[in-house]
């Protein structure tokens, strides 16, 4: 028996015969991207002097005693030159790939959380032609560079964590993105391809993701890493494969994921969704998604 990696031993668990059927009805049935724009992945603008993320994170990383403002001085106020004035303690990533900054970010203050809510209201609602929940607390994440050992690319989708088929994937990069500091994505055709060939079991997938050498070396050919300028967001559908890399450009990227549904997808999913992780989150209104439609 393998040992457990990366994302193996957290897919899905079907409660009977008929829950399965239904997970596997919501997969295929979905079809929003393409609905709405014609593609299972699209890139946007946004004004970034009116939704300033980077200036809010610098403040949350400030207030919350990561860095020192002198400090940030001396790195000419360059979110992507972060790593510069941080902590190999900081930087460094434990057993889920997380590093300090990214744990330590999880609390961050009312005006960027407001910030976040007004984004979603005034750049992210108005795209879609229904109401929409949304992830009620964002993720943010640093990526540091680093050069140090081997790390295998978790890609998966969120769907097997446990999330909504219906739901769509929303990334906000927050400083520029280029290369191995980015995420990497595969398009839908190819994603659903390769879940095939795990016979649709994510399990297998998962655990070919870490042991199967020619898997792996499949999954890097057909995913390519999003380049985009800070002012820019991608939107994709949930079944697309996507992972982080080891960010070996001399940037660091910040970014924020969030996960949205509309209201009429929402109504249509034919069992209830729970997180594989510790959290069991339920992704229902006023759990995982707040309890207001934008
Ligand atoms: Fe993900």
């Amino acid at each position: 028996m393998l040992q457990n990696k990366g994302h193996m031993g957290l897919t899905p668990i079907f409660s009977s015969d008929s829950d399965k059927n239904f997970f596997y009805q919501d997969l295929v049935e979905t079809n929003i991207m393409k609905e709405v724009f014609k593609s299972d992945r699209i890139k946007l603008k946004y004004d970034y002097k009116k939704f300033d993320f980077q200036k809010a994170v610098i403040k949350n990383l400030i207030s919350l005693g990561i860095i020192k403002k002198k400090d940030f001085v001396e790195i000419n106020n360059d979110l992507s030159r972060l790593h510069e004035i941080l902590s190999d303690r900081e930087k460094n990533l434990d057993e889920h790939e997380l590093n300090g900054v990214t744990r330590k970010f999880y609390e961050f203050d009312d005006k960027l959380q407001m910030l976040y809510v007004n984004f979603l209201t005034n750049v992210i609602s108005p795209i879609f032609p229904n109401k929409i929940f949304y992830q009620k607390n964002p993720t943010f994440r640093f990526s540091f560079p680093q050069n140090k050992d081997k790390f295998i690319k978790r890609y998966h989708s969120d769907i097997m964590l446990g999330h909504p088929p219906r739901e769509l994937n929303i990334w906000i990069n927050i400083t520029d993105v280029f290369s191995t500091n980015s995420l990497r994505i595969m398009n839908l055709k190819k994603s659903l391809s390769l879940l095939k060939k795990c016979d649709m079991n994510f399990e297998i997938f998962a655990e070919r993701v870490q042991y199967d050498e020619l898997f792996q070396k499949e999954l890097k050919k057909n995913s390519c890493s999003l380049e985009m300028s800070y002012g820019y967001f991608t939107i994709f559908d949930s079944r697309c494969f996507h992972c982080t890399q080891q960010n070996r450009t001399d940037r660091t990227r910040v970014s924020m994921d969030i996960r949205i549904i509309q209201d009429t997808d929402f109504e249509l999913l034919k069992r209830k969704y729970i997180g594989t992780g510790r959290k069991r989150s339920k992704f229902v209104p006023g759990e995982y998604y707040a309890r207001k439609k934008i």
